[in-house]
């Protein structure tokens, strides 16, 4: 593996699962495969899990990541090339990351949209000029439209899921991704991004459902059945996945927020006893109701617990290649 930043970096889906789960059962089988490296991990917006789970992953592997909080503490940096640096920015990318190459062995880098225009966001300038310029592997930690390592955590999550709770012998399971409310416009990344590796994965019966005007860009839903009847998506469903996201087309907006979208309870009945996840942080009962999170179908927790295997999967994958 070279890079990092969707699902089309990855070989086999199922052997980096596999690869993750054995991490899991063992952190630190391969604790000398990265001694002597250095990742450097670059936040230019706010996180806890991706920040944790990223540093642990590296020091299980014997690496030494350095958090660099650029969004923060660093240089205003300009992406775009042939730029006339005569306003905010202070130091342009193509200056800065390859520094950075000569620093790490690897770079990690989240990068959040803007959501005030589409087109620029979609381009994921900001990692791709990291990819150009750094000269080492880049690994996303969430970029303007996708949350790969957050997405690999969760097929991971539904596979430890299955492995414990199979589904009866030639059923697909059943996933669901429900949109749901919340007091901000947040980033497509999260869903696009699990729409983008369930597909990929290929063995779920998969359904989005969402309010009208919600709907994602169909190079990643493709595959997925879409409906705005969220009750009919959760009919049977093994697994719900809940996440808040602005629109796509009228770009970064917020326009339904109907309360009624929020997951309870009543609306898990109609579910085959599904396992609820989130990649949190989650606003509750806003998002997700109390009762969903503090019962006994939530497996957030362990969801977030699975973004160190996850995290330590791709990094070992990234230095066997670089041997
Ligand atoms: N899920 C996730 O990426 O969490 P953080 O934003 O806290 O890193």
């Amino acid at each position: 593996m070279k890079n990092f930043t969707s699902v089309y970096d990855v070989q086999q889906i199922d052997a980096l699962v596999k690869k993750a789960l054995a991490y899991k059962a063992a952190p630190f089988k391969d604790k000398s495969l990265g001694a002597g490296k250095r990742i450097g991990l670059l936040f230019l917006n706010p996180s806890m899990r991706t920040r944790l789970s990223t540093q642990i992953a590296a020091q299980n592997l014997g690496m030494e990541p350095i958090v660099f909080n650029v969004g923060q503490e660093g240089w205003a940096l300009e992406f775009e090339d042939e730029a006339i640096m005569s306003g905010s920015t202070v130091e342009h990318v193509k200056d800065a990351a390859p520094i950075m190459g000569n620093y790490f062995d690897i770079l990690a880098i989240r990068t959040f949209p803007s959501l005030k225009n589409r087109e620029d966001d979609y381009s994921e300038l900001y990692i791709k000029q990291f990819i150009k310029y750094a000269g080492i592997p880049v690994v996303s930690l969430e970029s303007a439209t996708l949350h790969p390592l957050q997405s690999l955590t969760d097929i991971i999550t539904i596979n430890e899921s299955l492995n414990a709770s199979p589904i009866p012998s030639g059923k697909k399971p059943k996933i669901v991704l429900t949109w749901a409310p919340h007091v901000k416009a947040l980033p497509q990344c999260v869903a696009n991004s699990f729409a983008q590796w369930v597909n990929a994965w290929g063995k779920a019966d998969f359904v989005i459902t969402h309010p009208e005007d919600y709907e994602l860009h169909e190079q990643f839903t493709k595959g997925a059945t879409i409906t705005h009847n969220q009750d009919e998506a959760l009919k049977d469903a093994d697994f719900v996945y809940v996440k808040n996201w602005s629109t796509f087309n009228d770009y970064g907006k917020i326009y339904c927020n109907d309360p009624e979208w929020m997951l309870t309870n009543k609306k898990l009945a109609a579910t085959n006893n599904a396992k609820v996840m989130h990649c949190l942080p989650v606003r509750r009962n806003v998002e997700l109701s109390d009762e969903i999170l503090d019962g006994p179908n939530s497996i957030v927790t362990q969801e977030a617990s699975n973004r160190i295997w996850a995290a330590q999967a791709v990094l070992s994958e990234i230095l066997e290649s670089k041997k």
